[in-house]
């Protein structure tokens, strides 16, 4: 079994990533840790927690981590894509506590104790991994892959015109995370618009017998509201699941070159941009360090059935 730590912002896409992750077969979440983004990083800990009672998965420990990011505050969620708290105003039933500790203290252990085989999948913005990295300069030595949901190196932003959410909220620790010597696999918003679940995969999830399935129709309704705005049809992206679905190995790549990513981190107009080396110009003379960086640029199987088919069962 691969042991994960998995870091999100729940979010109506990191719930349907949570539960195709613990899903996953070949898979021990072995720890979660929250982040602001969608909501802040108490509330995104609460929809964990509750979504692990509703699975039956209370005996994985969630952590609160970042509420601001490295060097700017958080500024509230976004209510008119996740709703008001996260999971589409959705009331969930009361789960568990989290653990004491941030998440940073919780990735840091946990690097520990699965020393050499810890994955991280980081489908919210990146600043608990750049404290993790920070509070413990040895912890990228201990990871044997980061897999993320962020960054557009083919595309334009949602944040910002340059940059994708969850890179564009804390570039600064998003270049850290790019940074450190681990080898990271980025699946963006290039690759991520591309895979959706339709309103009859919804529907389908909606009249299930499971009323975890029921639920997750439930607070996907006002995701499908939002996306109907921007798509022109009732679909969700599949940004979140896309990448955990990379991560284990459910959803093979047709194009993933391995270059240097690195993140504008200036206070202009492309802050949070991912500069990915598609020519590879770096890989020239002299080469530079850390092409270490695994872009998805194309998946070509549609991944919304596979998801519907691991929710369902
Ligand atoms: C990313 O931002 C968040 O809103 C989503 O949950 C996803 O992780 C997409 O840009
Ligand atoms: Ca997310």
């Amino acid at each position: 079994l691969i042991p994960v730590y998995f870091d999100c912002d729940t979010g109506i896409d990191d719930t349907l990533a949570l539960i195709y992750l613990l899903g996953r077969p070949n898979v021990e979440v072995v720890g979660i840790g929250t982040v602001s983004g969608n909501v802040d990083a108490a509330t995104a800990a609460r929809n964990t927690l509750d979504l692990l009672a509703l699975a039956g998965r209370q005996e994985v420990p969630v952590a609160v981590g970042a509420h601001d990011y490295l060097t700017e505050a958080y500024a509230g969620g976004v209510p008119h894509i996740h709703g008001r708290n996260g999971v589409g105003d959705v009331v969930l039933a009361r789960g568990g506590e989290p653990v004491d500790g941030d998440a940073a203290d919780l990735l840091i252990a946990l690097s520990k104790q699965y020393e050499g085989a810890l994955q991280i999948i980081a489908v919210g913005p990146m600043t608990n991994l750049a404290v993790a990295l920070d509070r413990d300069p040895e912890l990228a030595g201990r990871i044997a892959r980061v897999t993320i949901m962020g960054g557009a190196a083919l595309a334009p932003g949602n944040l910002s015109p340059a940059a994708e959410a969850n890179i564009g909220h804390d570039p600064e620790a998003s270049a850290a995370v790019f940074d450190a010597a681990w080898p990271v696999t980025m699946v963006g918003l290039d690759v991520t618009m591309h895979h959706r679940l339709t309103d009859e995969q919804r529907e389908q999830l909606a009249a299930s017998d499971g009323e975890l399935q029921r639920t997750i129709a439930a607070i996907l309704d006002t995701y499908f509201n939002f996306y109907d705005g921007i798509l022109g049809v009732r679909e969700c992206t599949l940004h979140d699941p896309l990448a955990v679905a990379v991560a284990t190995g459910d959803a093979i790549p047709s194009l993933a070159p391995v270059v240097k990513v690195q993140v504008e981190t200036g206070s202009g107009p492309a802050r949070g941009a991912t500069v990915a080396d598609l020519r590879g110009m770096y890989r020239g003379h002299p080469p530079v360090d850390g092409a270490r960086h695994t872009v998805v640029l194309t998946i070509d199987d549609q991944f919304g059935p596979q998801l519907l088919d691991s929710l369902l069962a």
